[in-house]
């Protein structure tokens, strides 16, 4: 048994093994209805708790669906309706839980909270997302560049805008899967400097540019997300958006990268801000592949957690 905190903290082997077995996984129920349970039925007998103090539409849905697919039991918690919203301490939460599920998932707000939850937990933890990474996603993001483009090693990665918790973990996979990263954003919404160093260390090529037509030349995969996250205060909307519209994805950038390259966005995506509607729904955009992606790769999480 073992959690899954971040891209960075699982070994590089079994990262790539989660994703031979999400392949496999997706194949092997390809056009069945989404109700139909796998045939092994690996999480037979398992709860699971699904903790969100943020809201989600793909989280919430692909982990509760993967643990009924997998013969599993879910339940999905609200962090407000729970005591741990009302003063009970996260420590005693994570020890209670453990009593009657045998894994959580959180999604929450500082990245503490989940740390702590995976020491006093004595079941798997899986990281849903926090202020700082979103591991989950790119795994399903990683295995969805390679249904269509074969191994993402070597690859040339643009993250286009801020640089946020998606970018870290992005970060964390190019040391993981041996890809080159660039960012493209304003100096002050740069991703963070220990997950630049960390890759950088693992031997991934990290470029940071300002220019967003420079920063695609040549690119395989551009990536990019809302300009602000559920995180960010309302009230630094108008200058995080002043700051980002030059980082906009839209057709004459996609231009530039060439027709060979292809965009994600982990979604929800606020068009015509940070995508434009014809990329989104273009030739190039692959983010409802990437969205479907989220409950196979995840159900390999959940099994390389359990060891089943
Ligand atoms: N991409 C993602 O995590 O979406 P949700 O916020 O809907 O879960
Ligand atoms: N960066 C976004 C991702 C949403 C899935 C956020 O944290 O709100």
């Amino acid at each position: 048994m073992t959690d899954f905190l971040d891209i960075h903290k699982t070994d590089a082997g079994d990262l790539h093994k989660i994703l031979v077995q999400a392949k496999a996984m997706k194949v092997a129920r390809a056009d069945l209805p989404k109700g139909t349970p796998d045939a092994d039925a690996p999480l037979a007998n398992h709860m699971v708790a699904l903790i969100f103090e943020k809201p989600s539409t793909r989280t919430r849905v692909s982990f509760d669906v993967g643990v009924r697919q997998m013969g599993g039991q879910s339940m999905i918690l609200s962090g407000s309706e729970m005591q741990l919203g009302h003063g009970e301490t996260i420590a005693d939460t994570a020890r209670v839980l453990s009593r009657y599920v045998d894994m959580i998932m959180i999604r929450t707000f500082d990245e503490s909270v989940l740390l702590e939850m995976a020491e006093y937990a004595s079941v798997p933890v899986i990281n849903g997302l926090t202020d700082r990474t979103h591991p989950c996603q790119i795994m399903a993001d990683v295995m969805t560049y390679e249904e269509h483009h074969g191994s993402i090693k070597g690859k040339k990665v643009v993250w286009m805008g801020d640089g946020n918790n998606v970018c870290t973990s992005f970060l964390h996979a190019a040391g993981q899967f041996g890809f080159d990263l660039t960012f493209a954003g304003p100096a002050n919404l740069e991703p963070e400097a220990e997950a630049i160093g960390y890759a950088r260390k693992k031997g991934a090529t990290v470029t940071i540019e300002r220019d967003a037509h420079k920063a695609v030349e040549g690119a395989d995969l551009i990536v990019t997300d809302t300009w602000l996250s559920m995180h960010d205060k309302q009230s630094a909307r108008e200058r995080r958006h002043n700051l980002l519209r030059p980082y906009q994805v839209n057709n004459a950038l996609l231009q530039t990268a060439g027709k060979d390259a292809v965009f994600m966005h982990c979604l929800p995506a606020h068009r015509e801000e940070e995508i434009t509607s014809e990329v989104m729904d273009g030739p190039q955009s692959l983010v409802f592949d990437e969205a479907e992606n989220r409950l196979h790769a995840q159900k390999a999480i959940m099994r390389h957690c359990l060891g089943v």
